[in-house]
């Protein structure tokens, strides 16, 4: 008699693993996301041809391949990736639906066919036709792009055996499934299985591989986290269906700068890459309007100007709303409280929207004085000068501190036509001779108040 395959319970988004059904995962706090599957037992895990014949070498002994960056000739893309695929690494590309994830790939495949590399291009969400269809449409048919459609893992490991690509996209992890295991495709089991073993032929042949995740409601990639553990590169492609604009951004990195961001525009004949982000933001700005302001802000390692708006309506019962998108929402709040309390404009029964337009998320202190200005702006109903920029920190006593990386977002609004620039006081050097644009330094929100208007 065959024995009974032995079952544990397994948090789907992390992959704590518990012997019976749980509520809350230990592991990463979420609510009702165990389900049971398959143990796998530790002489399954990995099929002989996958180990690593490793040996502790010194570390002098062991090559630096850095020519083995291989440029995808999509400019953001590369920028994103640090520089270009690193061979034998592991990509994932996290997306909503819809969002262009299969296109941007298609692209990027197509452009290292097009250079002369073998690429394999493997979907499990879509048919043959299908992508011959979106690649005709992104004009990316090419002789040396395969398209496999496929969902077995050990028939896609044939495969890319057989056609020995130069670089190869799973579309989508999530659909791949292992024979080996007897859970459903897209549980915590499966999708792990097949990153581990992709993720070790890539390492062991060096062709880079790019995983597309699917990403749950609440962001994260669907499933497993630990899928972000098991890769080098993390990327995430947001956007706002409403608009065309795409953003890709690095969350993680072992190769290069994280938090760099890529930025597309997703037009009829695919994504086309912006490459002034600045520009590109500002376009449908409204100039002389009470509300709005422009702050430079760093994305990874390049200064993009973004306008910040905010509307300022007085409350019309009960408790007055704080609204922010792409700003953290308690940020607002201590800004707005500090506006309150020392800026002596009384924001306590007023409604306060903030948006940053274009869908950009600001992380950095630095879109402080642009919050406070957008918010000071609405309230008093007094337009800021559109060729005004601003950017510094503002802490709890109204004080404004120096930022990082002030020249190169003075020289960002210069560049861009602005006149002048309200920021912190703190030294900057050899800047002042050098710009066309007149430097306002403040040091105290009442000095901005007083300046910005
Ligand atoms: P897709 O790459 O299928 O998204 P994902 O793989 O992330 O689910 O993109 C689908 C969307 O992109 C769809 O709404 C149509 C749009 N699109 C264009 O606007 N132009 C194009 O050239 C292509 C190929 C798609
Ligand atoms: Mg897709």
């Amino acid at each position: 008699m065959k024995r009974q395959q032995k079952t544990a319970f397994f948090c789907q988004n992390c992959g704590y693993e518990s012997p019976k059904w749980v509520g809350k995962c230990p592991g990463c706090g979420e609510w009702n996301r165990f389900a049971e599957e398959p143990v796998k037992s530790a002489d399954s895990r990995l099929p002989p041809e996958f180990r690593f014949d490793g040996k502790p070498r010194p570390i002098d002994a062991v090559e630096a391949d850095e020519k083995a960056r291989v440029k995808t000739g999509i400019g953001e893309m590369d920028r994103v990736l640090g520089g270009g695929i690193v061979a034998g690494s592991a990509i994932l590309v996290g997306g909503d639906p819809g969002i262009g994830k299969s296109t941007l790939l298609l692209q990027v495949m197509h452009r290292l066919a097009s250079a002369g590399k073998k690429v394999l291009y493997v979907s499990g969400e879509e048919s043959a036709s299908q992508i011959r269809l979106r690649a005709d449409r992104v004009g990316a048919s090419s002789k040396s792009l395969y398209v496999l459609v496929e969902v077995s893992l050990e028939n896609i490991l044939t495969h890319i055996k057989e056609v020995a690509p130069d670089a190869i996209v799973i579309d989508s992890i999530q659909t791949v499934c292992s024979s080996m295991l007897t859970s459903a495709p897209g549980s915590v089991g499966q999708v792990r299985e097949a990153s581990e073993r992709l993720i070790v032929l890539s390492k062991k042949t060096g062709i880079p591989v790019f995983l597309v995740g699917h990403v749950t409601k609440d962001g994260s990639i669907a499933g497993p986290k630990v899928l972000e553990h098991m890769v080098d590169t993390v990327l995430y492609f947001e956007g706002d269906s409403g608009h065309s604009y795409r953003i890709i951004r690095g969350i993680k990195n072992r190769f290069g700068p994280t938090n760099e961001i890529g930025v597309f525009e997703m037009r009829d004949r695919g994504l086309v890459e912006v490459s002034n982000p600045s520009e590109y933001f500002l376009t449908e700005r409204p100039e002389g309007m009470a509300g709005s302001v422009v702050v430079a802000a760093i994305e990874g390692t390049r200064p993009i100007l973004v306008e910040i708006q905010s509307l300022v309506a007085s409350t019309s019962f009960g408790m007055p709303r704080r609204t922010a998108i792409g700003v953290d929402g308690n940020r607002l709040s201590l800004l707005v409280a500090v506006l309150d309390k020392i800026g002596g404009l009384h924001l306590g029964n007023h409604d306060i929207f903030l948006n940053v337009a274009g869908g950009v998320k600001l992380a950095e202190p630095a879109a402080d004085l642009g919050v406070v200005a957008a918010v000071a702006s609405s309230f008093l109903d007094r337009p800021i000068s559109p060729k005004t920029v601003v950017f510094g920190e503002m802490g709890l006593t109204g004080e404004i501190r120096g930022i990082n990386q002030m020249e190169i977002r003075v020289r960002e609004a210069a560049r861009m036509g602005f006149k002048r620039c309200v920021l912190p006081r703190t030294q900057l050097r050899g800047l002042d001779r050098a710009a066309p644009i007149e430097l306002v330094r403040v040091g105290h929100l009442k000095d901005l108040l007083g300046e910005i208007f």
